[in-house]
């Protein structure tokens, strides 16, 4: 027979999603692949309900429902004090991680470099090599995940032609500051490049920190194509809804990229969340509140077993450090430690370029007795791990 595709051929499935295979053949607390415990808002669920018996249930317009387009482009004009044209400046899609995937296709010719901060979420990596572009990994530092404006400057002498940046950032809870996003937009600039951004933690900030969006920033709305979907807000990581805003004429490549990839996002789906792309302000906040509880919950509950971790400014993840038991292989350790304690974390190596064998994220969108019940367990891991013989991971 002959070989399949060489762009392929070195792909493993992803270690996230194993995770969540191990997780449930152990029986642990999956905090492995983030998604919430708890329901959606009940006034989307409520909508979907009435959809199923009066549709729509056909293909809707290619590049998202014109009510839902419009939704969208309404509530991020409020978010971002900028008007969105609802029929040029935007592309419904499957998720961010097809919106990444259509914008990475529609900015890159196969060949061309594109900058990625590590650790990173691991779809990126992909998404270049599905592409043909080649990616040009920038180091956040531990434990800030500051970034060397030398380093990333490089990147674009070296001929990078996009950045990714994800913000507030899975897996190290980085959120940039307007600062930090006038570095950058000033190199882009400079070397002529795009910002490709994934904002799907927008609303998942703990104070002081904010949210700043790159396309604000002076000179930066051509040059920004916004990833973004409903996933993590609205609590309907199954749904499958994101999108892309861009200029209109990148977002016309965008629409016809997206067309071949999946034609379109679920129509009655689209239909549905129209009702939370309506709420008011108070929703946002109440989901910040929400977020709030559960970092302090989770987060504040490893402080006080005596763990180190990274403090997350956004985003629902946490880096604890395992390096006291002497791990050398964090992806053994996981799977020890789904089997051992009880609880499903993933393997820090799997976001960073860097030699980095000393971290495991835990998610916290969960509900309380699901966070509790995960630090009963951990409560044991230094003891189990410290009197652990014969293992693989040390
Ligand atoms: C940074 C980041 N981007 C994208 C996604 C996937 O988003 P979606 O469900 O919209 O495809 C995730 C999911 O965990 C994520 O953490």
């Amino acid at each position: 027979m002959r070989a399949l595709s060489d762009r392929t051929a070195n792909f493993t499935d992803s270690v996230i999603r194993r995770m969540t295979r191990i997780a449930n053949q152990y029986g642990a607390v999956n905090l492995s692949q983030g998604f919430p415990d708890f329901d959606p808002p009940k006034e989307i669920t409520d909508r979907l309900a009435e959809i199923a018996s009066v549709g729509p249930h056909q293909y809707a317009l290619t590049w998202g429902a014109q009510n839902f387009r419009e939704a969208l482009a309404r509530k991020q004009e409020h978010f971002f004090g900028m008007k969105v044209n609802p029929d040029t400046e935007i592309v419904v899609t499957c998720g961010s991680t097809e919106a990444m995937m259509a914008s990475m296709m529609s900015v890159t010719n196969p060949g061309d470099k594109v900058a990625i901060f590590s650790p990173f979420y691991e779809n990126y990596g992909a998404d270049t090599i599905l592409s043909g572009a080649e990616p040009i990994y920038i180091p956040l530092v531990p434990p800030e995940f500051t970034f060397d404006k030398v380093v990333l400057e490089q990147a674009f002498k070296d001929g990078a032609k996009a950045l990714v940046l994800c913000n507030p950032s899975n897996p190290c809870g980085k959120v940039f500051t307007y600062e930090e996003m006038q570095t950058i937009a000033e190199i882009i600039i400079k070397y002529d490049a795009y910002v490709i951004t994934d904002e799907v933690y927008e609303h998942i900030i703990y104070e002081p920190h904010k949210h700043v969006y790159m396309a604000t920033l002076p000179g930066m709305r051509e040059r920004t194509i916004i990833c973004n979907s409903l996933s993590k807000t609205y609590s309907v990581t199954g749904w499958r809804l994101g999108y892309v805003m861009a200029a209109p004429e990148i977002i016309d490549r965008v629409k016809k990229v997206h067309d071949f990839l999946t034609v379109g996002a679920a129509a009655p789906l689209m239909e549905a969340a129209v009702v939370g792309l309506e709420f008011e302000d108070a929703y946002y906040k109440e989901l910040q509140a929400h977020y709030t509880h559960m970092k302090e919950l989770f987060v504040g509950g490893l402080k006080e077993l005596g763990f180190t971790i990274t403090e997350p400014q956004g985003a629902y993840y946490v880096l604890l450090d395992v390096s006291e038991f002497g791990v050398k292989d964090d992806v053994a350790f996981c799977e020890w430690m789904a089997e051992h304690v009880g609880v499903a974390a993933v393997p820090g190596s799997s976001f960073f370029r860097e030699d980095v064998h000393h971290l495991v994220r835990f998610h916290f969108a969960k509900k309380d007795e699901t966070l509790k019940e995960a630090l009963k367990r951990l409560a044991d891991l230094r003891i189990k791990a410290n009197s652990a013989q014969n293992v693989v991971w040390r």
